[in-house]
């Protein structure tokens, strides 16, 4: 009997006898469903990575989320928007953040017009996993729920994300605060029960102004992952590595913390390279 390694740590796989032990994936259900199981309890923490020493670097600090996202676009590939991210940008870091076999759920975004129906949205899964993700997260809320449940179907977890969608910033024609009229709050409601009831394990709330944050988060039945929709009022955060660490000083959003000084130590560090090969 042949025994091969499974692509990336977990489970044996028996080839000769056509059962499988244990399926890779059940892994990543698993992370999923202990993500899922979080809603109210112990805050669940997501960051950003693009690349293999950050996401080593964070999954060794213990954060519980990895997500390899779209905004990879501008913090990585220099774009405006994230609306220039193609599925190959997104397969070549989602397999460089794989290489760091982390503990931590690797999440990975579907890019724009890579889900515009359920056909495609499984397809473009189905890739970003071979690449190495564990779940995968999409945008929108009614208009993707038929998306949603064809991935979650094909046993791979979804993330939702609702609120501000990068994805349509040109059609918005800028980033806006949402939810903040009781109409606005109600679709945000009825959106992210679709996401729910397709099967969805968390969802991220996106520049939702903090009051609906909280009733939203109260009314749902799985985590909510904040980023720009105030303290403490999700049942978890999401940032983007690059303005946690003051890395990309040209933009810094104005709901970020950062909690180091990158850009700073970067060019300080470059500075006295330089100095030192001038022999100065
Ligand atoms: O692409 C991304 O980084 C995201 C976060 C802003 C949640 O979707």
């Amino acid at each position: 009997m042949i025994i091969k390694p499974p692509p990336r740590g977990g489970f044996l796989v028996s080839t000769t006898c056509c059962v499988a032990l244990k399926s890779p994936t059940v892994t990543a259900l698993q992370k999923a469903d202990s993500i899922r199981a979080r809603k109210g309890g112990r805050p669940v923490t997501a960051l950003t990575a693009y690349d293999y020493p950050t996401a080593r670097l964070l999954d060794e600090a213990g954060i519980d989320i990895l997500l390899v996202g779209d905004s990879l676009g501008m913090v990585v590939l220099g774009f405006p928007d994230t609306t220039h991210v193609t599925l190959d940008h997104m397969l070549h870091h989602v397999a460089a953040v794989a290489r760091a076999t982390p503990k931590a759920l690797i999440v990975g975004d579907l890019p724009i017009h890579t889900y515009e129906t359920p056909t495609q949205a499984l397809e473009t899964a189905r890739r970003l996993v071979a690449a190495g993700a564990e779940a995968v997260k999409l945008e929108g809320g009614i208009r993707q729920a038929e998306k949603v449940r064809a991935i979650t179907e094909a046993g791979i977890p979804v993330m939702g994300h609702l609120g501000m969608l990068p994805q349509r910033v040109l059609e918005e024609g800028g980033y806006r605060k949402k939810g903040k009229t009781p109409e606005q709050t109600e679709a945000l409601r009825e959106g992210a029960q679709a996401l729910i009831d397709a099967g969805v394990f968390s969802i991220v709330l996106e520049s939702i102004i903090p009051e609906t944050a909280r009733l939203l988060t109260a009314a749902l039945t799985v985590p909510t992952i904040g980023i720009g929709c105030g303290d403490q009022t999700c049942d978890g955060e999401v940032a983007v590595i690059t303005d946690l660490l003051g890395s990309f000083p040209w933009f810094v959003p104005p709901f970020a913390t950062p909690e180091a000084d990158l850009a700073a130590a970067t060019r300080t560090a470059v500075a006295r390279y330089i100095l030192r090969v001038r022999g100065a």
